[in-house]
């Protein structure tokens, strides 16, 4: 009998499920038959794009048909002045998790072993898994990557380390002193994804000099992305920092043109707007507190987050009041994975966004 198209397919998709993104507002408009649907559910910016990028985008849209610059001679100029390195330590993605995708392309084989936190953002299993990588997960300590533990969780098969810096889904970072114990105990073959999705919300006492092990030549890749605290992410942008030789590796497998024109002059234009960063960081602060404030009044715990969200823990299960508040018009994040089933991540809002999650919160406990 013919095979199955099941059967065809890769082994390692066997048991996968596709990555369940946060529904669009418009998708949960139609189906409920209503308006003014707030979205907590993504981490975007809820602030929107820079005022600048905008323009920029107006300004780029009459060259739509050309191809795009795709070595992103101008982008990679600009970041690695910005960064201290050079365009060679520089790689641009369709979003830091095409990024994340190149890495597990180009180094991770069969029966190598990945050390990932669990919980820690989805992907990075997904990517081991489907590579045919043994997943070692190290439970997080107080809601933060155990760093000693995953440095003890290496071994000789071991072939690369994933680190959310912050954390995804707890918002929690790693002290810097503690990355720098880790990449000590860490052999220097194994390699580090430092991903720092949210960095840029984070204090500046917590930023760890990770740039510094990428300017040593270390085998270390930290990724940042413009679709957070830029408001960028329908553009599809992000950039990861590297030494050049993993760079030229990560250029074979990347796909020509893989970030498109627009994208490009927006985040170009984003970086010149610090006045929309310190708006975004002040409107996160703020949500924050107010958040934190309401959810304990409610008896609600969630851990410190240092990024644009909370987990919340609601003591009952998560996914039964994420569909309330969706039944509601405030779209929030239902959680998988065992230790998380009676928790919610919630994206920090504007201040009426926010009112009108606590609000809805409220009426649902
Ligand atoms: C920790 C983390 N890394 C990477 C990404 C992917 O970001 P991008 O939109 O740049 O692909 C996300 C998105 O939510 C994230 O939370």
């Amino acid at each position: 009998m013919a095979k199955s198209l099941e059967e065809l397919a890769s082994p390692y998709l066997h048991g996968l499920l596709p990555y369940i993104p946060g529904k669009p507002i418009g998708e949960v408009e139609r189906e409920l038959g209503i308006t003014g649907v707030v979205k907590l559910a993504s981490n975007e910016n809820p602030l929107g794009p820079s005022p600048l990028a905008l323009c920029a985008l107006r300004e780029a849209l009459p060259e739509s048909h050309r191809y795009p610059d795709g070595g992103g001679y101008y982008l990679k100029g600009r970041l690695a002045a910005c960064l201290g390195l050079t365009p060679g330590h520089l790689i641009l993605g369709n979003g830091c998790n095409e990024l994340l995708e190149l890495m597990a392309r180009a180094f991770l084989l069969p029966g190598d072993e990945v050390v990932i936190a669990d919980p820690a953002f989805v992907i990075y299993g997904m990517l081991a898994h489907l590579q045919g990588c043994t997943t070692v997960r190290v439970p997080l300590k107080a809601w933060t990557h155990d760093l000693e533990a995953m440095a003890k969780a290496v071994t000789t098969r071991t072939k690369m380390v994933f680190l959310g810096n912050p954390n995804n889904p707890t918002g929690t970072a790693v002290r810097p002193t503690e990355l720098k114990a880790f990449m000590d105990a860490v052999p220097e073959e194994v390699i580090v994804v430092i991903d720092e999705a949210y960095i840029e919300y984070v204090p500046q006492e917590l930023v760890p000099d990770s740039l510094g092990y990428v300017r040593q030549g270390r085998w270390v890749i930290v990724l940042r992305t413009f679709s957070k605290i830029y408001g960028l992410a329908g553009l599809r942008i992000g950039y990861g920092m590297a030494p050049p030789s993993m760079v030229e590796l990560l250029e074979r497998v990347r796909a020509p043109f893989n970030v498109n024109s627009l994208a490009q002059r927006a985040a170009l234009a984003a970086l010149d707007d610090q006045a929309h960063l310190s708006s975004s960081r002040q409107v996160n602060d703020l949500g924050k507190a107010y958040l934190s404030g309401e959810l304990h009044r409610l008896g609600l715990q969630f851990p410190p987050s240092v990024a644009n969200f909370l987990l919340v823990d609601l003591k009952q299960d998560g996914r039964a009041v994420a569909d309330a508040l969706l039944r509601m018009g405030v779209i929030v994040r239902p959680l998988q994975g065992a230790y998380l089933k009676t928790h919610i991540r919630v994206t920090i809002g504007t201040p009426p966004e926010n009112e009108r999650f606590i609000q809805a919160l409220k009426a649902v406990l």
